[in-house]
């Protein structure tokens, strides 16, 4: 599916969020600066087409190495990023072929709810990472049951949203899935559960947009 989306992915991420993602990846970033921790060695993983690798690009890194199951994601990605510091893998977050605790840092940008076996792959990422290497995931999250969040989640998720970015796909069903990949996810507070059982301490946890997009930053201790 997401090699079929590919040509399009970038264009309709920009419109579908009302411009936003970019912000969401670049203030990831800052609080990463901020947070005054070296990282030379970062893994984009589930790095699709490149975005978030290419703001890392401001962390100064020797190295990123981008990681993604989809080919065709992986050749925009290469275009966007100086090919003297990173490094396209075909790779699943199952099974990471890199050494344990080789990274400073692994972010995920809308990758962690296409992930098969989600805990399977929180301890790979563990096993991949120095220990205090850091953990950012921007991910759109299952909303609480009810509340307005929940029923304008449903209205755009579910009926416009799908509409429009089938059309401008020429996808028949990837923009279904990712109303289903939403409504099927865990909550925020669930993902923040699930990385401290596995060796992760959470510093902080960033409500993008109306608690559905967020963004975790985690330590691994
Ligand atoms: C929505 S795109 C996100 C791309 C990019 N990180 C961004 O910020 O826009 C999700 C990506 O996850 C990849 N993906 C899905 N499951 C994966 C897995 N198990 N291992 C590695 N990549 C995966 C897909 O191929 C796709 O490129």
């Amino acid at each position: 599916m997401f090699d079929e989306i590919s040509p399009t992915y970038d264009k309709l991420n920009h419109l579908l969020s009302g411009y936003q993602d970019n912000r969401w990846r670049k203030s990831a970033v800052k609080y990463l600066q901020f947070l005054q921790h070296e990282y030379p060695f970062i893994l984009d993983l589930a790095s699709g087409s490149g975005d978030l690798g290419a703001e890392f690009l401001k962390l100064k890194p020797q190295k990123i190495f981008s990681a993604d199951l989809s080919l065709e994601m992986l050749k925009i990605d290469r275009q966007k990023l100086p090919e003297d510091i990173n490094y396209p893998v075909k790779a699943e977050a199952e099974h990471l072929p890199f050494k344990t605790g080789y990274f400073d840092l692994c972010g995920i940008g809308f990758g962690v709810r296409n992930f098969e076996n989600l805990d399977s792959c929180i301890i790979e990422i563990c096993r991949v990472l120095k220990p205090g290497g850091r953990f950012v995931t921007i991910e759109m999250f299952k909303p609480a049951k009810s509340g307005l969040t929940n029923r304008s989640f449903r209205l755009y998720f579910e009926k416009i949203l799908p509409k429009i970015g089938n059309t401008l796909s020429s996808s028949n069903f990837a923009y279904d899935y990712l109303f289903e990949s939403v409504d099927n996810f865990i909550t925020v507070q669930s993902y923040e559960n699930l990385l401290q059982k596995n060796g992760f301490k959470i510093l902080r946890s960033k409500n993008n947009f109306l608690g559905i997009v967020n963004t975790v930053f985690a330590e691994k201790m």
